[in-house]
């Protein structure tokens, strides 16, 4: 429990859904300006391996996280979960923007079909987005220190990165949020679809960072931007900017702990 915070009080709604509120930037995709690219900079950018699943992810992501907020049944929550569901989709319209500013086609997706147990997808997406951000931070940093992009594209997608940090602060909390408010005798119940949806997202992260090592971007993306990086450093970079950018927000919001907790546990086995 956080000084003068009673975690799943109505304070602690308040704050949580406050928070996420009045820290969104308001600015629209289809105002934004983008930077003009030399060639390799633009053939760097053409080549990256990921904007197949990176436009798909976001624009699911978006219709879950929209769809959870249908569910909830508090006007506030509600509110902050829709304002999550538009972020997702913004991303979702950035990264398309993206594509067509600098002519990189991704083979179509047709949008998969919203799962029909909706709280489920919304527990594994938001895992999920636990483990992609913490690496993502890292990688994010790296790229902008390394001049691997330009800084004006950088700066882009600055925002970007923010909100996924928002995410994350914003479900940890509304899941001690909603634990809290579980009566005691569906708390198991709770925990173990809680267990599930983290081992299950973590499985599935493993098996895609697997499958992209032989395309040498999830595994060893860090070599990417710093080739003599090593995976040590990657770590701590990521704990580093993890820091960073949580740090910005109330000291009595819980904090996402599994993932850094596992970083840290690594870099200790890590030589
Ligand atoms: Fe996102
Ligand atoms: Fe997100």
């Amino acid at each position: 429990m956080k000084p003068d915070l009673t975690i799943g009080s109505t304070a602690h709604k308040e704050l949580l859904c406050r928070e996420f509120i009045d820290t969104h930037e308001p600015y629209e995709v289809a105002t934004l300006r983008w930077p003009e690219l030399d060639t390799s900079s633009l053939e760097r950018l053409q080549t990256l391996p990921f904007w197949d699943e990176a436009v798909s992810t976001e624009h699911a992501t978006a219709a879950k996280v929209k769809a959870q907020a249908a569910l909830e049944h508090d006007a506030l929550m509600r509110q902050a979960v829709a304002l999550q569901g538009y972020e997702e989709e913004r991303h979702s319209a950035l990264i398309n923007a993206l594509l067509t500013q600098y002519q990189i086609t991704v083979p179509p997706r047709p949008p998969a079909p919203l799962p029909p147990n909706i709280e489920w997808a919304f527990l594994r997406t938001e895992y999920g987005e636990c483990f992609d951000s913490f690496f993502a931070f890292g990688l994010f940093a790296l790229a902008k220190d390394s001049g691997f992009f330009p800084p004006a594209l950088v700066t882009r997608f600055e925002p970007v990165m923010q909100e996924e940090a928002r995410h994350i602060l914003f479900f940890v909390n509304w899941l001690a949020y909603r634990r809290a408010q579980t009566p005691l005798w569906r708390r198991p119940e709770l925990l173990l679809r809680r267990l599930l949806a983290m081992t299950v997202q973590a499985w599935s992260r493993l098996q895609t960072a697997r499958g992209m090592a032989t395309d040498d971007f999830t595994m060893k993306g860090h070599e990417s931007f710093s080739a003599d990086l090593s995976p040590r450093d990657f770590l701590h970079r990521c704990l580093q900017e993890n820091e960073r950018r949580l740090s910005q927000y109330d000291r009595r919001l819980l904090r996402p702990r599994l993932v850094p907790t596992i970083a840290q546990t690594l870099l200790r086995v890590l030589r």
